[in-house]
């Protein structure tokens, strides 16, 4: 059974370009059967991703009809009629642009019901073309940046679908994955670009989806789309092409997964397919956001100081973010868990409240957020889920935008916290003129480049599961480090203790001497942090006050590090990085480590005991 886990585990890193993130579902169908049952199975095959609204949009002749419902596809199921048609199109919406609700779900239509468009992803031009769309007198029915596309298949001019769609890709800037049918015709066209697309191919019918596991069932041959490339399918043929028009061919694959496998992209836990979808969910939680395009919309009004709160894995992200905001705004910022928050006296004259919490339904942080209220502060919520609880609590929102995340343990949430954290200490910064413009402009290149730097400590996952094999009999271990990442050494700690059930301790690396050296021995081993920045020498001195106890020490280093392997008994180098970004590349390798020792101890990796994704009990 372990030695299968870790061969699905290697299969999973081989994936994991092909699998990053997938932030709703999409799948189209043409046959010669009828495509409403097939379509919404397939779309049921997407359920375990979490989404909050679904459509569905059948082809019959003449006739273009459209189905939308917020919830759950059942609820969906419930209202419809059936709709005969042998081809069609559906979707399951997460949201990031627009509320959850049935005008925001997906497939759109033209003014004219003509067309019927999903779209995966984030367009990030898509303001300027709609206000031009307005002007020119189409009417929009959602909050979208996806419907933009439908009225300009409408407007095109082009003389079939195919060129249409290439017509309007080569005006839109972003992500996307698309699928559109036109009324009268069995066929699906669709692209894609940084959103993952496949192409089905079955007998006499075909398929596109966003994710393998929509098709399994009804066929285990599939074309993977590449990035600006595009297809169009009809029952009998698949033509693929690139944006230009050029026709390519590609072998179609044969999967062999269950859909079990499937629904985890060939990884063994959703836990590791998260870690491995962070480049993915950093790039998009950027997306638009450095450049100006798309700005956080929110006036803080005065305040003197930032109280940031939150809970677990949240929390630590705070810790992080006060060093951003302070190094970033020079505005003095405290931290302080939730659930502590009603106790502390009112000394501070009404601080920003910066409230974060992945699943924005967390009981703590909404207590704590009310009775911010209450004391009269402006409140700013950073979450990953729209329209969660604590959206109607704040003043403000910040979205992360990491996809559903499923494995108990927060990963791509923690990391695009950081990013949402980041991007507020920049802001502030810029309110406050606090910051250059050079030391700006190092910073966004900086963020610019985590993406790939989180992507080249996944390529070396493999030297962390030795690691963890090296280690997977300790009881107890002790995570060390100085400044912004004490609090890196607070959620590698949290992450090895919750999934591998190790007792696993963050200190600051300055406070072992005055107490935790007592429990340090040969069989209690201590993850150091020393990041190339002004903590280093006196990490150094830590690390040997430790080898000095007969603790083996696992460093944890930047890349160029020539000293760290003279005293400590096992080195991990991440790629090096401006200080202030260090707990990125760090905690990934951190959450590796966790999983890998979790994956030793034989542990329940994605459902811990004892713990829940959301906690909503105070
Ligand atoms: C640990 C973890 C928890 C959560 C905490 C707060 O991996 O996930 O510590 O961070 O329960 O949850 P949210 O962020 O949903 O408020």
């Amino acid at each position: 059974m372990e030695a299968e886990s870790r061969r699905t585990c290697r299969q999973g890193q081989f994936t994991a370009e092909r699998t990053w993130l997938y932030l709703c579902g999409i799948v189209g169908f043409t046959g010669n059967r009828e495509a409403q049952e097939i379509i919404l199975d397939c779309l049921r095959r997407l359920e375990y991703r979490g989404y909050d609204s679904a459509g569905i949009a059948i082809i019959s002749k003449g006739r273009l009809t459209l189905k939308k419902s917020i919830g759950e596809i059942a609820v969906l199921e419930s209202q419809l009629e059936t709709m005969s048609g042998t081809t069609g199109i559906a979707h399951t919406r997460w949201a990031t642009h627009g509320r959850p609700t049935t005008e925001n779900a997906h497939p759109f239509i033209d003014c004219k019901g003509e067309y019927a468009l999903v779209h995966n992803g984030i367009l990030t031009n898509y303001l300027p073309l709609k206000e031009q769309l307005i002007k020119r007198g189409h009417k929009f029915t959602s909050e979208t940046d996806s419907e933009v596309l439908v009225h300009m298949i409408e407007e095109s001019t082009a003389p079939d679908l195919k060129s249409k769609v290439l017509s309007v890709l080569k005006q839109v800037e972003g992500s996307y994955a698309i699928a559109v049918v036109r009324k009268g015709h069995d066929e699906i066209v669709a692209a894609r670009n940084e959103s993952p697309l496949v192409i089905g191919i079955g007998h006499d019918e075909n398929f596109v989806a966003s994710d393998i596991t929509a098709l399994l069932k009804h066929t285990n041959e599939v074309v993977y789309l590449l990035d600006k490339e595009a297809v169009r399918i009809t029952p009998g043929g698949v033509e693929t092409f690139d944006l230009n028009g050029v026709a390519f061919t590609r072998a179609p694959k044969k999967i062999s997964w269950n859909i079990e496998d499937a629904e985890r992209s060939g990884y063994p836990h959703f836990m590791l397919k998260e870690i491995f979808e962070q480049p993915r969910a950093i790039h998009e939680s950027l997306l638009g956001r450095l450049d100006g395009q798309e700005e956080d919309n929110f006036f803080m009004g005065q305040f003197n100081s930032i109280k940031i709160i939150g809970c677990g894995t949240s929390y630590n992200a705070g810790l992080v973010g006060k060093y951003i905001i302070e190094e970033l705004s020079k505005i003095p910022t405290t931290t302080q868990i939730s659930s502590e928050y009603r106790y502390s006296p009112v000394t501070e004259s009404k601080p920003l409240v910066v409230c974060i919490t992945q699943s924005g339904e967390t009981a703590d942080t909404l207590a704590a957020a009310r009775e911010a209220k209450k004391r009269g502060c402006k409140t700013i919520a950073i979450t990953n889920v729209l329209g969660s609880a604590i959206t109607r609590e704040a003043d403000f929102v910040m979205y992360t935008r990491a996809g559903p995340e499923i494995g108990v343990a927060a990963t791509k949430t923690f990391v695009t916290q950081l990013i949402a954290l980041y991007l507020l200490g920049l802001k502030l910064g810029t309110i406050k003129n606090a910051i250059s413009s050079e030391r700006y402009r190092e910073i966004v290149s900086e963020m610019r480049a985590l993406p790939r730097i989180v992507q080249s400590v996944l390529n070396d996952a493999g030297t962390m599961e030795s690691l963890a094999k090296k280690y997977k009999c300790a009881q107890s271990m002790f995570f060390i480090g100085r400044h912004l990442n004490y609090p890196t050494s607070l959620e590698g700690a949290l992450k090895t203790k919750e999934i591998s059930y190790i007792h696993g301790e963050g200190y600051p690396a300055g406070e072992l001497k005055h107490g935790p050296l007592a429990l340090l021995s040969k069989d209690t081993p201590v993850v150091a942090i020393c990041a190339a920045d002004h903590t280093y020498e006196k990490m150094l001195g830590n690390v040997r006050e430790v080898t000095a106890r007969d603790s083996p020490v696992i460093a944890i280093g930047m890349e160029g590090d020539q000293d760290l392997g003279k005293y400590a008994e096992d080195v991990f180098l991440v790629p090096k990085v401006d200080s202030l970004f260090s707990p990125v590349p760090i905690i990934v390798a951190l959450q590796l480590f966790a999983y890998y020792l979790a994956i030793e101890r034989g542990c329940p990796i994605d459902k811990p005991r004892n713990i829940a994704k959301t906690v909503t009990v105070e």
